[in-house]
């Protein structure tokens, strides 16, 4: 391995113009605006118009986070596409992403590990950029959730929504850099949060159709005490593993999927809330592509400057979680 580590050159976002309110949705299930702000804190998520696909967002992403890093598409010689939505099952997005954006040298593929799949995507690409397999990642989280939601299911419904965060990573030297990343999963939780139909165990017919079972399912409440408990622990895992603590860190972007489970995180870790990032009232959930779009709305937004300890976790469906601590 080189004398240097994987950073993060350039980030970049994307996402649909339609907007889906907590109002609208009160015409469409059994639910209120008062009950999804308090026990979820979204107000509205943005909705893909039909004929809008996954990768048109990742595209968008995926540019604009190489023009601020200030290289070319022909630089990019990996290219991860973390979506639990892709934009059909052969080829991978990242392939048909990889064809749209003219990154010609670059090995393509899609990261499926629901709203880990970003975290799982940069823990790769670290590792491939730190060990000269390459040299210019480009790691893209891409979701169109509402495609897959079903909009009779007022437990689901309401979380989700549309989108695309993007990051280049390439070598830095210096104290910069990914510091650690982790990323860990368990298969036996697999019924917290599926969508059983469509795929070879349960192909897709009329009648897998009819009963909506290529649908997202969740219990929800299961989920949140395994989220909690699980985005903590790989939290306080890469801080040790660096040496640091999370007094150092200048700012936590956990996973958007709730802000009690954002809360509870950060309350368990001492992370106070002027330190933890949340444009979940803005966007629900967006699964993988929920911490690089709050990743690059903080650096638009001038939230993170060289020298900034920035530390990343997440847990989605799987159950998959991880957590990335990185030096800006
Ligand atoms: N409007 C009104 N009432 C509702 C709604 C709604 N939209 N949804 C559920 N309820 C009702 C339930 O039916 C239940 O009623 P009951 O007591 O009569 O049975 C009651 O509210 C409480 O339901 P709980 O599920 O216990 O509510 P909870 O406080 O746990 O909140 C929520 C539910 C928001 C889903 C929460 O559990 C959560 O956020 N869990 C984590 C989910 C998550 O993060 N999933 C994504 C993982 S990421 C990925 O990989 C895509």
């Amino acid at each position: 391995m080189g004398n240097f580590r994987a950073g993060i050159l350039g980030t970049g976002h994307s996402y649909p113009e339609g907007i889906l309110t907590n109002a609208e949705l009160e015409k469409m299930v059994e639910t209120s605006d008062d009950w999804i702000t308090s026990r979820t804190g979204i107000k509205q998520r943005r909705k893909a118009a039909p004929g809008e696909y996954t990768s048109q967002f990742a595209v968008r992403a995926g540019r604009q986070a190489i023009e601020r890093a200030g290289l070319d598409v022909a630089d990019i010689d990996l290219l991860l596409c973390a979506t639990v939505s892709p934009d059909q099952i052969l080829p991978s997005t990242g392939c048909i992403i990889q064809a749209e954006l003219g990154c010609h040298k670059a090995a393509a593929m899609d990261v499926v590990a629901a709203c880990s799949g970003f975290l799982y995507g940069l823990t790769l690409a670290d590792t491939m950029v730190r060990t000269g397999q390459s040299k210019y990642a480009l790691v893209i989280g891409a979701e169109i959730l509402t495609q897959y939601v079903d909009y009779t299911d007022r437990n689901t419904c309401v979380l989700f929504g549309d989108g695309a965060g993007a990051a280049v990573l390439g070598p830095v030297e210096g104290d910069r850099g990914i510091l650690a990343a982790r990323i860990k999963s368990d298969g036996r939780y697999e019924e917290q949060l599926f969508s059983p139909g469509g795929g070879t165990r349960r192909p897709a017919t009329a009648a897998t159709l009819a009963a909506g079972d290529h649908f997202f399912k969740m219990k929800g409440n299961e989920l949140f005490k395994v989220a909690v408990r699980s985005m903590t622990d790989i939290s306080r895992e890469v801080l040790e593993e660096a040496g640091l603590s999370a007094t150092d860190v200048k700012l936590f972007i956990p996973h958007q999927a709730n802000q009690r489970i954002t809360d509870g995180v950060a309350s368990k870790l001492n992370v106070e809330s002027d330190r933890v990032y949340s444009n979940i009232a803005m966007h629900g959930n967006t699964s993988s592509a929920s911490i690089p779009i709050a990743l690059d709305e903080c650096v638009e937004a001038g939230r993170i400057k060289q020298g900034d300890l920035v530390l990343m976790a997440s847990f989605g469906g799987g159950v998959t979680w991880g957590g990335v601590l990185v030096r800006w």
